[in-house]
């Protein structure tokens, strides 16, 4: 019996659903579903499995420690470790939504890049050889660092920041958001867009961090999924959920020893230059 293990954040609905009802059928081994709602997460479950899928079932909140922590535990106990981690959960305020500015960069940078992070920092250790991250981001993270004043957009495409550059960037956007001096600073007004842009160049600096890393071939890469019919896009997008998942599972399938993508962009399973 094989104990590979593939997990997908956020996915009872929308493409993380979608990614999930793939690896069901594409990955050879346990596919877990994760919420941060039991009760829709099993939901979820119960519905691929009239489809006649088996994928199991794990609580996630990636903006609740105890929670990821958990999961770490669960996974490092059960199976010693994963082979791939899809990094899909997310946020993204209405264009109508009359929430402030500053909330909406501070809510959206917490779920969107520091629970990811926060998730990376707990399952990437765990990560075995041959193993596969992908974080879906979007296109919004790099129309966001398109839209920042060039000295604030070297910054965050400086091929030698760190991640804790990296954070204490995304950490000053949030408070110049808050005191409303954001665009004097340089930063773009796109809050969803500013923390995914910080997705995409954390995909790098750990692209970057593996290279001495004793494990042999891991790759991490980003996507962005499209415009898809789902919550999200107030069910506007022109792809299906299943359409959406399909560069995120190409990076999460990618066969042993290929070597690239590394640390890269793709949308359409194509690498998107954003340097
Ligand atoms: N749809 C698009 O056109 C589009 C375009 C570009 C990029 N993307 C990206 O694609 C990914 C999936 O988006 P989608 O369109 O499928 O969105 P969605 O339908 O809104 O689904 C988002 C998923 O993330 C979960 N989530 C939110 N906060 C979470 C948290 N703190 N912990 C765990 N899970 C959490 C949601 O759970 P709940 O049900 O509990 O809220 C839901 O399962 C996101 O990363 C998004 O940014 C989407």
């Amino acid at each position: 019996m094989t104990s590979r293990v593939a997990v997908v954040t956020g996915s009872n609905k929308g493409i993380g659903f979608a990614i999930v009802r793939a690896l069901c059928k594409e990955f050879d081994g346990y596919v877990y579903l994760t919420a941060r709602d039991e009760e829709r997460g099993k939901k979820a479950v119960e519905d691929l499995e009239k489809e006649g899928l088996h994928p199991k079932f794990h609580q996630l909140d990636i903006t609740n420690q105890e929670s990821i922590d958990n999961l770490q535990k669960y996974l490092k106990d059960k199976y010693g470790g994963l082979d791939v981690l899809v990094n899909n959960a997310s946020i993204a305020y209405k264009e109508k939504d009359v929430a402030p500015f500053a909330e909406q960069a501070k809510v959206s940078v917490a779920c969107n890049f520091t629970g990811t992070l926060d998730v990376c920092k707990a399952l990437l250790p765990l990560i075995k050889s041959q193993g596969r991250i992908v974080h879906v981001s979007s296109d919004s993270g790099i129309w966001a660092m398109d839209g920042m004043s060039p000295d604030r957009a070297s910054k965050f495409k400086s091929p030698t920041l760190t991640e804790t550059e990296l954070v204490s960037l995304l950490e000053d956007f949030v408070n110049a958001a808050s005191d409303g001096t954001h665009t004097k600073k340089g930063y773009p007004n796109a809050a969803y867009g500013t923390s995914k842009a910080g997705v995409i160049v954390l995909t790098g600096i750990q692209a970057r961090d593996l290279k001495g890393d004793p494990r042999e071939d891991i790759l991490v890469n980003t996507c962005c999924p499209g415009y898809v019919d789902t919550d999200m896009s107030s069910h506007q997008g022109t792809k299906t959920p299943d359409e959406g998942a399909e560069t995120p599972v190409y990076l999460a399938l990618l066969p042993p020893n290929v070597g690239q993508p590394q640390g890269e962009m793709l949308s359409d399973k194509k690498i998107v230059k954003w340097r």
